[in-house]
């Protein structure tokens, strides 16, 4: 029996945050300050959720942060996790598709072990292809080199497909459309630009911060033709490669194209609470039933009843939305 919710969604896709620590403070994200943390776990508590998860119908696991790569042990829990097994019948069922997102800081080094324990891919943020304007967004000095370091080892470490996320911030980086584009065409990654969307610890959004898919269209337009191509129904972003085939772009437009209907997602927080929605005004202690000590069973039964209570959609720009309980740093992505 898949996991699915009362809107009839299967629930497919599972994010584990491993840590609310983050060595940048983007703007569209962080304050200035270091501000509070909800803490992690051990990561034999995430193998254990992630274990039952997969004896569920989960099929995809993403590891998210805070920033992930701050977490030490990562790369021993990504081996731990490619050990997994989807139930097929024959008692030999498939790995889980494993994926990280991470600011790229750290992963010059690691990429390459990462892809020896079985991560599969990798998507790094990265907001500016201007040095300066990404020190302006991250607030970090001499990220930039690092990062573009980070997606270079990804690349020759065959994590692929390898996706570069940029939140465009409408007065910090919407001039950073036609760079990216030549950037997707000469690194051969994929560059996917993400409407802002109001999870930022420091209450800046309003719709007119929003640098929205028409917009991101029309601008890449002016540099190149664009051609959409087909995508997942439970995937975020709308695809396009430009008119010579050369480079592949995306759009992930959560709010002026809301993609709730097919959403496939749950995530776990650092500190081991289930949230199911981004937008989600509670979680649900998954880690209390661990130490309550509960079986493998009765942590399944707690999830599905957890399931059933999926959110039908966001209510983000409208006059009866109620921000998220958590922002973004301390939810995952
Ligand atoms: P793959 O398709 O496996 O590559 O995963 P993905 O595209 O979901 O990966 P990624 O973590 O890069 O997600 C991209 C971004 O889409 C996230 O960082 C969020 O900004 C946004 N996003 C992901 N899931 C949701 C969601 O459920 N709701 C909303 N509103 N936005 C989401
Ligand atoms: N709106 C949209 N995307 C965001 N991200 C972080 N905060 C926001 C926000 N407020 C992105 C990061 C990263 C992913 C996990 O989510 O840039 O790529």
């Amino acid at each position: 029996m898949p996991l699915t919710d009362k809107f009839g969604r299967a629930i497919t896709d599972l994010r584990i945050s491993i840590t609310d620590r983050c060595n940048y403070k983007c703007v569209y994200c962080r304050t200035g300050n270091e501000g509070a943390l909800y803490g992690d776990l051990p990561f034999s508590d995430y193998l254990r959720m992630a274990r039952v998860l997969v004896g569920m119908g989960i099929t995809k696991i993403r590891l998210t942060g805070g920033e992930p790569l701050l977490r030490k042990g990562v790369v021993e829990f990504v081996h731990n996790l490619a050990q997994l097994r989807t139930p097929n019948g024959n008692g030999c069922g498939d790995p889980v598709d494993i994926a990280l997102t991470t600011n790229g800081h750290l992963l010059a080094d690691l990429a390459q072990p990462l892809k020896n324990a079985g991560l599969i891919r990798v998507t790094v943020s990265m907001d500016a292809v201007d040095p300066d304007r990404f020190t302006r967004i991250t607030r970090v000095p001499n990220g930039y080199d690092h990062v573009l370091a980070g997606i270079r080892a990804a690349r020759r470490a065959g994590l692929w497909p390898l996706k570069v996320n940029c939140v465009l911030m409408r007065g910090f980086n919407e001039d950073q459309i036609i760079p990216f584009g030549m950037f997707a065409r000469e690194e051969g990654v994929t560059v996917r630009f993400i409407e802002f969307m109001p999870l930022e610890e420091d209450r800046t959004w309003s719709p007119a911060t929003v640098v929205t898919l028409d917009e991101i269209l029309a601008r890449m337009g002016e540099y190149r033709p664009l051609v959409e191509i087909p995508h997942a129904r439970s995937e975020t972003a709308r695809r396009y490669r430009f008119d010579d085939g050369v480079g592949e772009i995306g759009i992930i437009a959560p709010v002026s194209h809301p993609f709730c209907g097919h959403c496939s997602r749950i995530r776990i927080t650092s500190d081991g609470k289930i949230r199911t929605c981004l937008f989600s005004v509670w979680d649900h202690d998954l880690h209390a039933q661990m130490r309550r000590g509960v079986s493998d069973e009765e942590l399944a039964d707690f999830i599905r009843g957890v399931v059933q209570k999926k959110e039908e959609r966001h209510h983000i720009g409208e006059p009866d939305f109620v921000p998220a309980s958590r922002t973004m740093v301390h939810i995952g992505g």
